[in-house]
């Protein structure tokens, strides 16, 4: 997505938030920019805290002059905005490309609202039909829960930065598993979830009440239909 976009879905993200608000903070260069025009508003007198995902957004966060807080002082967070590398028709997610999908859950399922904000090549009909799912485990049951997603097909593997192993902030590695398109998503979540060693995976289900999504036609938002008790 062109830096553009991103910034144009950042935008109508704001329209989120009010005076007063606690607020979570994505990671991720979507996010990016919305945690810059957030801190542009601040400065403009806008009266909110904020609880990032990651050391990255706390940083940028703490350069626009944002004011943090923690899950221990609020417990309770008004609205969340991340992005996210994939969103089903459903409004389930896939996310954690960039490493902090543990933190981001934890912010995400503390939040009474969440917005995502993506660009138009982010949809897709299936999760799993482009990313992989990323998976944090703690380092001493790599190889175990490596063996366990072979188990049920697709390509596990441990991911890597330059050159080394990817350490997340909270010390831990992450599997990124290359599995396909997924027919139950949710069930999948449960599935590795279930799997001791494993901190959190990168689907979010049911999680997200409002995509904000930028295309070359400007701002589509897709909410979640919670008819059927979703
Ligand atoms: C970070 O861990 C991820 O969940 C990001 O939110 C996701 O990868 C989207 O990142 P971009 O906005 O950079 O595409």
């Amino acid at each position: 997505m062109s830096d553009d976009l991103k910034r144009l879905a950042a935008l109508a993200a704001l329209e989120e938030i009010r005076n007063g608000m606690v607020v979570g903070l994505g990671t991720g260069s979507t996010a990016a920019h919305f945690i810059r025009e957030l801190g542009a508003r601040v400065r403009d007198g806008l009266n909110i805290v904020a609880i990032p995902s990651s050391e990255a957004s706390r940083e940028m966060a703490e350069q626009g002059g944002i004011r943090l807080t923690t899950l221990g002082e609020h417990p309770h967070i008004n609205v969340t905005v991340d992005g996210a590398d994939e969103v089903s028709p459903q409004l389930d997610l896939t996310k954690g490309l960039g490493g902090a999908l543990v933190r981001e859950k934890v912010v995400a399922h503390a939040s009474e609202r969440v917005v995502i904000i993506v660009d138009e090549g982010k949809i897709v009909e299936k999760l799993g039909s482009r990313a992989v799912i990323p998976v944090e485990v703690v380092p001493f049951a790599v190889d175990f829960v490596i063996h366990r997603l072979s188990a049920w097909g697709g390509l596990p593997r441990v991911r890597e930065k330059d050159g080394k192993v990817f350490v997340s902030d909270n010390g831990n590695y992450v599997i990124d598993w290359k599995y396909g398109p997924l027919d139950q998503p949710a069930l999948v979540e449960k599935q590795i979830k279930s799997v001791t060693g494993v901190v959190d995976s990168g689907l979010f289900c049911q999680v997200a009440q409002l995509v904000i999504v930028a295309g070359s036609g400007g701002i589509r938002k897709m909410v979640r239909d919670t008819s059927y008790g979703i």
